[in-house]
């Protein structure tokens, strides 16, 4: 199922590369993110999220490679159908970026700059753009011999995006270490992040991104670290879980309100539980 809803996502930009250009293809796939996504960042980062060590990566065929998970991510399963490498951690690889895309997401990361800092460091999502922005600036010229075979290229790659689920469980959640929610409440508070996070979107376009998947966030009150944190027996905890479809309401009217330049058919939205949990589960914080 979720493979088959993956594929539906990707056929959509598939078909919108053959209206709009004669060899249909999918150059690269540059990733964004927390720990769903994460496959390498965080090793290379003084922190506690980190998952580059057994039994992580059991299932996968590299072993523990800072995914924070048995096996594969979800990119890994987009890359595989797309017929490309899996997307490299940018921390890991950023003197020689590959032309197939690059990953730059980070565990316990989220929109806000502060959220989980309490872990260590790690790569908000405006530091990860800011990233992208000098890998596009510095370092894809290298390759193309105009800019317009670069925004070629970029307009035609994938960009998968999960960012927001750390600002509950990094922060807001966290009324020890955070006041957000002593000045927010859940819907001033999603819309403080989704506001941002139409921020980045309109920089992503402005680099070149121009095929934008940008997943919900899941159902995080069923994560152990919450159910454990608020002693519900190993129950979801419904009052979390509310606060995670308050957030994807929000996405879904930025979507719906999202206007030129950069067009709703340029951004879609996954559904979070295609993502499931799977990633959190073996981890305290990520
Ligand atoms: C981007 O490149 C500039 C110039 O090399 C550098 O100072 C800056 O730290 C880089 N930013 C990131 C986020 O890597
Ligand atoms: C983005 O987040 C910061 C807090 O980190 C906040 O001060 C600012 O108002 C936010 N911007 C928008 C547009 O929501
Ligand atoms: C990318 O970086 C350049 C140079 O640091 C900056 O001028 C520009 O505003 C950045 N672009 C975006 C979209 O953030
Ligand atoms: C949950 O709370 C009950 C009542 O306060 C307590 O007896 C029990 O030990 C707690 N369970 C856990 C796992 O903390």
């Amino acid at each position: 199922m979720q493979k088959f809803m993956m594929l539906i996502l990707i056929m959509f930009f598939l078909s919108i590369s053959s209206v709009n250009s004669d060899p249909p293809a999918v150059p690269a796939l540059y990733v964004f993110g927390d720990s769903l996504f994460d496959n390498g960042n965080n090793n290379l980062l003084p922190t506690l999220a980190k998952a580059d060590f057994s039994p992580y990566g059991m299932n996968f065929d590299g072993g523990a490679t800072g995914r924070f998970t048995n096996g594969k991510t979800i990119p890994d399963l987009i890359a595989e159908f797309l017929g490309l490498p899996f997307s490299p951690p940018y921390l890991s690889i950023r003197a020689s970026p590959k032309l197939t895309g690059l990953n730059f997401a980070s565990g316990s990361c989220g929109i806000l700059p502060e959220t989980g800092n309490f872990l260590g460091k790690c790569l908000n999502f405006a530091e990860q753009i800011d990233s992208f922005n000098n890998t596009s600036k510095q370092e894809l010229p290298k390759h193309y011999k105009t800019s317009s075979e670069v925004s070629d290229y970029l307009s035609k790659s994938i960009f998968v995006i999960t960012i927001g689920s750390n600002d509950y469980i990094n922060n807001y959640l966290e009324p020890g270490l955070y006041d957000t929610s002593k000045h927010y409440d859940p819907q001033s508070f999603a819309r403080l992040l989704v506001g941002n996070l139409s921020l980045q979107f309109q920089r992503l376009y402005k680099l070149g991104a121009r095929k934008i998947i940008m997943f919900e966030i899941g159902p995080i009150g069923c994560i152990p670290s919450v159910t454990r944190q608020f002693n519900h027996s190993g129950q979801c905890v419904e009052d979390v879980n509310q606060l995670a479809v308050i957030f994807n309401n929000e996405l879904a009217t930025m979507h719906k309100d999202l206007t030129s330049p950069l067009k709703a058919s340029e951004v879609i939205l996954g559904q979070g539980h295609m993502l499931g949990y799977d990633a959190q589960r073996a981890s305290h914080h990520a």
